[in-house]
């Protein structure tokens, strides 16, 4: 049984999506809230009553900024730590009451760094193996993530980027059903990083996992998730696909363009659908006088200037869209970058 759903770039024309039917509940939480004691003895709420489905076959995002509860969070789910209140479960499995089965079930990606330092990588996936009944060869997934020929090194000597893609492959080690990874490219390269995420695509789509990923980049979240929870100060604060989020929260789009003549900023903003113009100067690439229009509709401004009576010259021409960043400042009134 598969289904199609437009997302995650990295996914190929040729691979076979395994992906089970989104009908079925993989993760519910209801009411979470984790309260811990501050330094002054007070207690505040890391989680402060998040409710959200997640379902089986999907790749899932929470986006946050730091410290927003992201990993408490995730931890509870996986029957790590015990909520204050509220309830969490995987499979229908209960992340307290019934933990031991749940994590029988669930792969979780440790930090490279909490790798024993003196086994080798095959080693590692072999102990790790050993606490579950089913279990996949270290062989088969040393090469899945091209490290079979490091089976014989340690977590230590390894590059970032390898050690990242260890850590991915050492949470399939119990052939899980639904796989939790936090901030899995946090601190990669761009190139190291999109190894990661065409990685993440694969184990979601080809092997029909379902993935549940924090993150702090919007890109990430945007590029891989279907769905993002966008969680701030322990609290859920919208949940939707990445296109809705914008649709729904993000700022007005526009047109950013360069003419070979100057043009009145009383002119731009008297188009039609134009709500401001402003002058940017001249782009380092192309030249010209530049001018950027912020229009709720952009496509509207942009068959305005297009269908410009004297001809306008245009140099260069750019459709501005809103982002998650956006939807995160609309929502939080604050940025979502550190
Ligand atoms: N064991 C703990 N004791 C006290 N406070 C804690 C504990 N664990 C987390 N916190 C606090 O709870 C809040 C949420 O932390 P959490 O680690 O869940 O955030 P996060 O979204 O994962 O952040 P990051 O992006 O930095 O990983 C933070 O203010 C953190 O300091
Ligand atoms: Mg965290």
């Amino acid at each position: 049984m598969t289904y199609n759903v437009n997302t995650a770039a990295t996914q190929t024309a040729s691979a076979p999506d395994r992906r089970p039917a989104p009908d079925q509940v993989a993760v519910e939480v209801r009411e979470l809230v984790k309260t811990y004691r501050g330094a002054d003895g007070a207690g505040f709420n890391a989680v402060d009553g998040a409710s959200f489905e997640v379902r089986r076959g999907e790749l899932f995002g929470f986006l946050g900024p730091n410290g927003a509860g992201k990993t408490t969070t995730l931890e509870i789910v996986e029957g790590i730590r015990e909520p204050s209140s509220g309830h969490a479960s995987v499979l229908g499995l209960d992340s307290v009451a019934e933990r031991e089965e749940l994590k029988r079930r669930i792969g979780v990606q440790l930090q490279a760094g909490a790798y024993f330092n003196f086994l080798t990588l095959e080693e590692i996936l072999e102990l790790f193996g050993s606490f579950y009944p089913r279990r996949r060869a270290p062989h088969e997934l040393l090469a899945r993530v091209g490290l079979l020929d490091k089976r014989g090194a340690q977590v230590r000597h390894l590059s970032g980027g390898q050690a990242r893609r260890f850590s991915v492959v050492a949470a399939l080690v119990n052939d899980p059903e639904v796989v939790f990874l936090d901030e899995p490219t946090t601190g990669l390269d761009p190139a190291a990083r999109r190894t990661v995420w065409e990685l993440i695509g694969e184990i979601n789509r080809e092997e029909g996992k379902t993935v549940v990923l924090t993150t702090h980049y919007m890109e990430e979240a945007e590029l891989l998730a279907e769905r993002i929870a966008i969680i701030d100060q322990g609290q859920i604060q919208a949940l939707d696909t990445p296109a809705r989020l914008i649709a729904r929260y993000g700022r007005a789009g526009g047109v950013r363009f360069a003419a070979e003549r100057p043009i009145d900023i009383s002119v731009l903003e008297a188009l039609p659908g134009v709500e401001r113009a402003m002058e940017t100067g001249s782009p380092e690439a192309g030249g010209g006088y530049g001018y950027e229009l912020r229009a709720a509709d952009p496509d509207a401004a942009l068959f305005e200037l297009i269908s410009w009576r004297d001809g306008l010259g245009l140099r260069s021409l750019e459709v501005l869209r809103g982002t998650l960043e956006d939807v995160f400042l609309e929502l939080t009134g604050r940025e979502l970058r550190d």
